[in-house]
């Protein structure tokens, strides 16, 4: 699963499952650009950690919601093969008391800057004539959950648009999927309240088990590397069992 010579990058990257891809990625011999937002310390990190294992990686602050620092992001770094969105955030309240404002922000992270981003890379890739842009959905995009609707509806909202652009540019050899991974261990995921038991009985997973940053990397490691030249508009769960399409 090589990525020898491409260009990838990983928005919010500094953390979690966007650290551990970008980790994987230079690994398998990608130019890693680190978006993060207002996270220079843990990116700056990261490249140092990358370059010092002979990798090769840069650091891209950018508030990826945001259409001027997204287009400014992509004049700074150019084209790049490899686009993985994976930017979010996550609010748990109850649908009554969800806020416009709280909508606005949900969406605008979780589902328009995939849709600003993806537009700002493309074109780049048109002119290399292929690319693959991996975007990070999530099981409840799929399940749905009470108090987490504008979440849910913005990760439902990616799986539309991932296989929308798939079929859109499938004839110029940009194959665009998504991830929509279960429970994941990361700052995401209110471990505090996250004893092994509540684990186990209120998730139910069949391996008994949270997903680790590495797992989801992997799926991302597999999806933008040739091995899954002819997957497009697929969505993949690295779940642990817990969602059987
Ligand atoms: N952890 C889970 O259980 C889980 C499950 C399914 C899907 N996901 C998805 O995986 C992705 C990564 O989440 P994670 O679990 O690694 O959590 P995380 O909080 O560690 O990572 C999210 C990253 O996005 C960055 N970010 C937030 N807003 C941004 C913005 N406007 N511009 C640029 N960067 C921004 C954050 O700073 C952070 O580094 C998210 O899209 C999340 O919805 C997570």
């Amino acid at each position: 699963m090589s990525l020898q010579g491409r260009t990838t990058l990983i928005t919010g990257a500094a953390t979690g499952i966007g650290r551990a891809t970008a980790l994987l990625f230079a690994q398998a011999g990608a130019r890693v650009v680190i978006n993060h937002w207002r996270q220079s310390a843990e990116a700056q990190a990261l490249v140092d950690q990358i370059r010092a294992a002979g990798g090769e990686a840069l650091a891209a602050e950018a508030d990826v919601s945001n259409a001027g620092a997204v287009q400014a992001m992509a004049e700074q770094i150019g084209p790049v093969d490899v686009l993985v969105n994976n930017a979010g955030i996550i609010q748990e309240k109850s649908f009554l008391e969800t806020t416009e404002a709280d909508w606005d922000r949900m969406l605008g992270v979780d589902l328009k800057a995939v849709f600003l981003v993806c537009r700002a890379f493309i074109p780049g890739m048109l002119d290399k004539g292929q690319g693959a842009i991996v975007n990070i959905a999530s099981d409840l995009g799929i399940l749905g959950r009470e108090r987490y609707a504008p979440y849910c509806a913005a990760k439902a909202g990616v799986i539309g648009l991932t296989k929308s652009l798939a079929r859109e540019f499938a004839p110029q050899q940009i194959r665009v999927n998504a991830i929509a991974p279960g429970p994941v261990a990361t700052a995401m995921v209110s471990l505090e309240h996250m004893s092994a038991e509540w684990v186990e009985k209120e998730l139910a997973i069949p391996q008994h088990r949270l997903g680790a940053p590495e797992d989801i990397a992997a799926t991302a490691l597999f999806l933008a590397s040739d091995l899954s030249g002819f997957y497009t508009g697929q969505v993949l769960g690295p779940n642990g069992g817990s969602v059987m399409p």
